[in-house]
């Protein structure tokens, strides 16, 4: 038990396993409440029971699947009405190492429920109270393979390159309104991610960095006031050029000729 003082409630969702339950410890241990969102009801009841006794935090166990509709909704309500709550950890999500010629489409569609629409939904939902309180941090987790998208399946990747450039909009929409975000980009992280998405060998190569150091990392990166951060790169300067570049080439494009290299 810690004598902490509350910084109010933190929602995780995929918090069952993996980075989300890590997430779950390092915040109800920072001082956050928790509401900790998955499927898997017995695994989250036992991470909160653990988290109680461990931290003397409030925490409550929500089960649900975010690529359900109605379920989603459900979350959705919390996060509309709590008013407690002053973070949102959207982590969770699901990936594959398939092919498109390998892949079954009503998978890759479930996949954009979790890994896209529900992100995007629960983000919705919380932004408003934040905003009218003045205060609140939204983190995303996206993925390395955002950036280099050839790496795995096509839909996982492009579903995590929306989840960065979703972060710089809501950056755009909502900093100057008190609302924080942060979009952090793991790259191989030892978990069952690679179970699901059909790599497990992944869990145990030695560029894979483990959950603990991932969140910690991220949380250092959350402390340093970053929008965008990116654990396992170690020369932080080049996502800085890269970032630099990209806003200067997206200054390029406001003519209404076409180039004169596509005169016909
Ligand atoms: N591990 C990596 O190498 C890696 C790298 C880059 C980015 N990421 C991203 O990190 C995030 C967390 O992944 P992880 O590595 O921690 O994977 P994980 O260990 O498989 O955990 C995924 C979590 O999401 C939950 N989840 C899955 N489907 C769900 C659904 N339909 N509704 C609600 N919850 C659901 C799972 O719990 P239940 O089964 O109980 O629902 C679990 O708690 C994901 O967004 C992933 O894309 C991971």
């Amino acid at each position: 038990m810690t004598s902490i003082q509350s910084k109010g409630t933190a929602l995780v969702t995929g918090a069952s396993a993996g980075i989300g339950a890590i997430y779950a410890d390092r915040l109800a241990k920072r001082g956050y409440d928790l509401i900790i969102v998955a499927r898997n009801a017995q695994r989250l009841e036992a991470l909160a029971e653990k988290l109680r006794k461990e931290t003397g935090r409030n925490i409550t166990a929500v089960a649900a699947d975010l690529g359900d509709k109605a379920a989603l909704a459900k979350v959705e309500h919390i996060l509309r009405d709590d008013a407690s709550i002053t973070l949102l950890v959207n982590n969770a999500g699901v990936g594959s190492v398939a092919s498109i010629l390998q892949d079954n489409v009503d998978e890759m569609e479930a996949m954009i429920d979790l890994n896209i629409t529900a992100l995007t939904r629960l983000t919705y939902a919380v932004a408003p109270g934040f905003v009218a309180r003045g205060a609140g941090t939204i983190i995303n987790i996206s993925s390395a393979v955002g950036i280099a998208v050839e790496a795995l399946n096509g839909v996982y990747s492009a579903s995590k390159s929306y989840v960065l450039s979703f972060g710089h909009t809501l950056q755009r929409d909502l900093s100057d309104k008190g609302v924080r975000i942060q979009t952090v980009l793991p790259a191989a992280t030892a978990t069952d991610f690679w179970d699901v998405a059909g790599y497990a060998p992944q869990k145990s190569k030695p560029t894979t960095m483990s959950a603990e150091d991932l969140v910690d990392a991220a949380l250092s990166g959350l402390d340093q006031g970053e929008l965008v951060t990116i654990p396992p790169l170690h020369d932080g300067e080049q996502w800085l050029r890269w970032e630099a570049d990209r806003r200067a080439f997206a200054s390029n494009f406001g003519n209404a000729k076409p180039a004169p290299r596509y005169t016909i």
